[in-house]
């Protein structure tokens, strides 16, 4: 059996080595041998095919994470993740020579904690000889489009934690592995090679770009993913796998495919060894066309394989004996059990010179109608949900750190911040804020992060009692932006507490649904604050239905210290006629101090934006606009749009309405238009007293689909900025990369689809500009986005659509809502114009305080004299240019920080500058006692790092930076940051 006689060849060969005295090879070894260490040996003359054993496991998909891990609803799709590691372990066990690799940390966590301790050991065995390696490693394989980037970098955090407290060193993935995400972020890139990855590999880019790579043998390239840190700290190595993720044709071996097994008893019929060693040596030399080195990889796996393990590897073991055997009639063809991590040693022993590549994989088009740019809108509240748990983690985070213990376990009961931190994880998967998953899926996520929400409440009510003394029940409103909140509806005093995630002072304006018509309010100083009562939009009234009954907003400004709290006192003064009712027209202008924005009265839409203060003005029309879905009956193509795909069934969208209804309330405090296009699209362009942004907060759905119609909405901003084809976006929300109508950086495009072909993902801003003027639009969500005219943006809020688009998801994207008749979705953008040269002196700082927004938390009555109303838990707030990215309780007494330069080189005259913080001088309520660099996934010391090094045509070869002297050494405790720079350090700590 060629099981055994690989068995027998690898115990020889090693007991061999062992009696040299060589490092213990995999099979006898006492001290682990893992990582580069371990990988099998290959032959430098011969062309070598590394076999990748993978399954591919989705962390929510067509069936839940917990539905997927158990093997749960078999109906759906056949998937059981702990029969996979069931099986896999133990034929991993069978012969030394085999190798797995295992990706999702999440499903890994499941398992292993179901395991006992005579497994434990077995698998921790395997993982040592390297026989079983985690390659990724983090939660999950995030989404690249619609992810943020710092809850990429928390999930990341999260699973390869758990792999380093689990396994130690051993545990470390060497290589990033996103084999399936739709489109790859630059951003991305970036964080994985400041989180230590040697290289990275992906199965999904353009049909055209990767059919130039194959032609050019460009297949593996150096990534430099930063316009601004120095390199090699963004570089990564790059490889596109020839075959998506899937095992070459003929070649499936799993128990969902229907391949031919390896037949090879002469005895028996069908005898087909022959025919498959000739087919296998064709599809190796032919891919090896592709490639630079005489290594290739084959990705033997796919989605949920390898439950029934056996199957995969006893035809694999039949596969290298047979082909290797042709070596002695002279096949120079040699093919192995092998990794990611093994191949991408190879490739760097090659020593070879790479070509390079600067900008990124978006958008991703498998066929010349289908390009993948629809998940970047699809599922807007999911995604709105999953960036509002991401800024309300990061506060559970900051206050389990500032209440101490007794945040965990207080007058509020028990809480915690670990199942958030699970939830928002989950939430990063491919399929999950990318709105790519079945409707019983995308509520599971959305209820993993309530659930997650619920204890961390518990935690932030616990935490904000031991620091501001009051234990009174704390009341937290979900519903604030469709005006619910029963405690200030039907209260005459309550007091509101503003925690600030941010490390430094904000103003924040707040509406409070009410039903009195004048109020005091009190700052924590006991000054008196300008307030007004406005009355509750239709708009909003339709939406919350009987879910609130207030009649009012009260609209004020409030401001909160560096992550710490203010608190206000309210009491209602008066309930008789508000003092002014609105007005059925548009006026001419709004305007405060630095804004000033004109509408047309007649149709009730804006005209122009100036800024007061630089003295800019542009003319400026916004309006909202449908593009009519392809139902997939077409000429071109029969691609309709769906969860994943954007295809629009002609280039011009529809208007709305090309007049809008308009209700305008102008007080001290705000200014609003209340403009309404159709029962089911309304906006209210608002302008706050101290604002240096115009607010436009939309309202889009039920989407109706009564004409059969599937329906893309857009709002499209017209100027008469001359962009001339170009506009901007940011990368999962830090640097931002210049895109061109029509145009990719790498290759020459034929563009097929006008619309669709020249959308980008917008995870927090995209911006026009010409050399006068720079209109700046931050997002509260990812979305998709273009400059399809020139001066002109546009970005989809909202897609309703009747037909599945054949990627798998087998369901149209038609969300329900809650009435059955559609999902209505609400949100904002914040224009700003500025002059080009500052403008990101404006959009970092917006972008960011959109990202992290204050939680507001109310209590009924008044409060003990002795509460304590303001706190911060800095000594001073950070200086602007630095970001407090991370404050998170690691374990006791220990705090992981994170400080992050938001600024791109060149962006800013003031602020791209290296600036410095003092460590100890950070906390008001914490002393520093020590603190040690990690990397940015804080699995590895800093001064551990040793990142491969690679050679490049393009751009100057670098050798990696070493990091500072030994083992998580003390660093002094001035640290600097330089522009785009994240810093991770680990900090003992004790509460003053
Ligand atoms: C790699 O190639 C360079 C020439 O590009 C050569 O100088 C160097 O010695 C090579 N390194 C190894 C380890 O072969
Ligand atoms: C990794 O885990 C080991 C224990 O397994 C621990 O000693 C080490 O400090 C951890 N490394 C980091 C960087 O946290
Ligand atoms: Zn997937």
């Amino acid at each position: 059996m060629a099981a055994h006689t690989a068995y027998w060849a690898a115990v020889l060969f090693l007991s061999l080595i062992g009696v040299w005295g060589f490092p213990t090879g995999p099979v006898f070894n006492r001290d682990p041998v893992c990582g580069y260490k371990s990988c099998p040996a290959t032959q430098p003359s011969m062309l070598n095919v590394h076999l990748i054993p993978h399954t591919h496991d989705d962390v929510g998909w067509l069936k839940t994470v917990d539905q997927y891990f158990y093997g749960d609803r078999n109906e759906i799709q056949h998937a059981g993740v702990q029969y996979i590691l069931d099986s896999v372990v133990e034929q991993l066990q069978k012969d030394p020579a085999r190798r797995f690799i295992y990706v999702e940390t999440a499903f890994f966590y499941r398992w292993w904690r179901r395991q006992n301790q005579a497994t434990r050991k077995i698998v921790t065995q395997l993982v040592n000889e390297g026989r079983l390696e985690f390659i990724n490693g983090g939660w999950c394989m995030s989404d690249e489009a619609t992810t943020h980037y710092s809850a990429v970098i928390d999930q990341m955090t999260l699973g390869l934690r758990f792999l380093n407290d689990t396994f130690g060193e051993c545990g470390r993935p060497r290589v990033a592995w996103h084999i399936d995400p739709f489109g790859h972020a630059r951003e991305h890139a970036s964080m994985f090679a400041q989180m230590g990855f040697d290289g990275f590999f992906f199965g999904r880019l353009d049909y055209q770009d990767k059919g130039r790579r194959i032609r050019t043998k460009e297949m593996e390239m150096l990534w430099r993913a930063s316009d601004t840190l120095t390199p090699p700290t963004a570089d990564l190595f790059t490889g596109i796998l020839p075959n998506g993720y899937n095992p070459p044709d003929g070649f499936c071996w799993d128990q969902s495919c229907s391949d031919a097994p390896i037949r090879d008893d002469p005895d028996l019929e069908d005898y087909n060894v022959d025919q498959m060693v000739f087919k296998f040596l064709e599809v190796a030399e032919s891919q090896a066309t592709w490639y630079k080195t005489n290594h290739i990889v084959m990705t033997m796996g796919s989605d949920f394989q390898y439950e029934n393990a056996n199957m995969w590897y006893k035809n694999m073991d039949k596969l290298i004996h047979y082909v290797n055997a042709q070596q002695s009639n002279g096949s120079r063809v040699n093919v192995l059990y092998s990794t990611p991590s093994c191949y991408l040693q190879e490739l760097h022993r090659a020593n070879l010179t790479w070509p390079l590549k600067t900008d990124d994989f978006f958008p991703y088009a498998d066929a010349a109608h289908d390009f993948w740019t629809g998940y970047f809108t699809s599922r807007p509240a999911l995604k709105r949900y999953e960036r509002e748990s991401n800024s309300r983690l990061q506060t559970c985070n900051q206050l389990e750190v500032l209440g101490g213990p007794k945040s965990r376990r207080g007058p509020h009961g028990e809480g915690d911040s670990d199942t958030m931190r699970k939830a928002m994880a989950v939430a990063q998967h491919h399929d999950a804020v990318s709105g790519t998953e079945k409707q019983h899926v995308a509520y599971d996520y959305a209820r993993r992060l309530a659930t997650g929400w619920a204890h961390c409440e518990v935690l932030v009510s616990n935490s904000l009692a031991v620091l501001s003394g009051s234990d009174a029940p704390r009341i937290y409103c979900e519903g604030l932006n469709i005006s619910v909140c029963p405690l200030t509806e039907s209260s005459q005093k309550f007091t509101m507490t503003v925690y600030n995630p941010l490390g430094r002072a904000v103003t924040w304006s707040v509406r409070l649904p009410v039903n009195g018509t004048a109020y005091s309010v009190i700052d924590p100083r006991g000054k008196s604050v300008a307030s007004e009562v406005i009355p509750v939009s239709k708009a909003t009234q339709l939406i919350r239905r009987d879910r609130g009954y207030a009649m009012y907003e009260l609209v004020f400004q409030v401001q909160a210290p560096p992550m710490g709290f203010s608190t206000y006192s309210i009491s209602m003064l008066q309930t008789g006629p508000p003092a002014a009712s609105p007005k059925f027209r548009a006026p001419r202008t709004i305007q405060n101090k630095y804004l000033k924005v004109t509408f047309d009265p007649d149709t009730g839409l804006l005209t122009s934006l100036s800024n007061l203060e630089t003295l800019q003005t542009i003319k400026l029309s916004q309006n909202f606009y449908w593009y009519n879905a392809s139902d997939g009956k077409n000429k071109d193509s029969d691609q309709p749009s769906g969860a994943y795909i954007f295809r629009p069934n002609s280039s011009t969208p529809f208007t709305v309405s090309k007049t809008a209804k308009i209700e305008t309330v102008q007080n001290g405090v705000v200014q609003e238009v209340k403009q309404w296009f159709s029962p089911w699209i309304s906006q209210v362009v608002r302008l706050y007293e101290d604002s240096r942004e115009l607010e436009l907060e939309w309202t889009v759905g039920p989407v109706p689909v009564d004409d059969d119609l599937g329906k893309e909405v857009i709002t499209r901003l017209d100027t008469d900025i001359l962009s001339s084809g170009y506009f901007y976006t940011d990368s999962n929300g830090r640097e931002v990369l210049e895109r061109r109508r029509d145009f990719r950086p790498t290759w020459d495009l034929f563009q097929s689809e006008p619309i669709a072909g020249n959308y980008y993902p917008v995870n927090s801003r995209v911006y026009i500009k010409d050399d006068a003027n720079q209109l700046t639009v931050v997002t509260d969500r990812s979305q998709g986005g273009s400059s399809i005219l020139n001066g002109s943006l546009e970005i989809m809020l909202h897609r309703r659509l009747l037909y599945d688009d054949n990627r798998g998801v087998g369901e149209p994207l038609s969300e329900p809502g809650e009435n059955e008749n559609g999902l209505v979705a609400r949100g904002r953008l914040l224009l700003s114009l500025s002059k080009p040269a500052t403008a990101a002196d404006t959009h970092r700082p917006l972008a960011q305080s959109m990202v992290l927004q204050p939680l507001l938390s109310f209590q009924q009555g008044t409060l003990h004299p002795n509460t304590k109303l303001e706190f911060s838990g800095l000594q001073a707030a950070l200086p602007p240019a630095v970001h407090l990215l991370t404050v998170s309780q690691w374990e006791k007494d220990l705090v992981l920080l994170r400080l992050e330069h938001q600024f791109q080189a060149k962006e800013s005259k003031t602020y791209s500058q290296p600036v410095t913080v003092n460590l100890q001088k950070l906390f008001s309520t914490l002393d520093v006692l020590g603190a040690s660099e990690m990397s940015l996934g804080a699995n590895q010391w800093k001064d551990e790092m040793s990142r491969l090094d690679w050679k490049t045509s393009g751009g100057e070869n670098m050798k990696p930076r070493k990091g500072m002297k030994g083992t998580g050494d003390a660093v002094p405790w001035e640290v600097t940051l330089n522009p785009m720079e994240i810093r991770t350090f680990l900090l003992r700590v004790q509460q003053r």
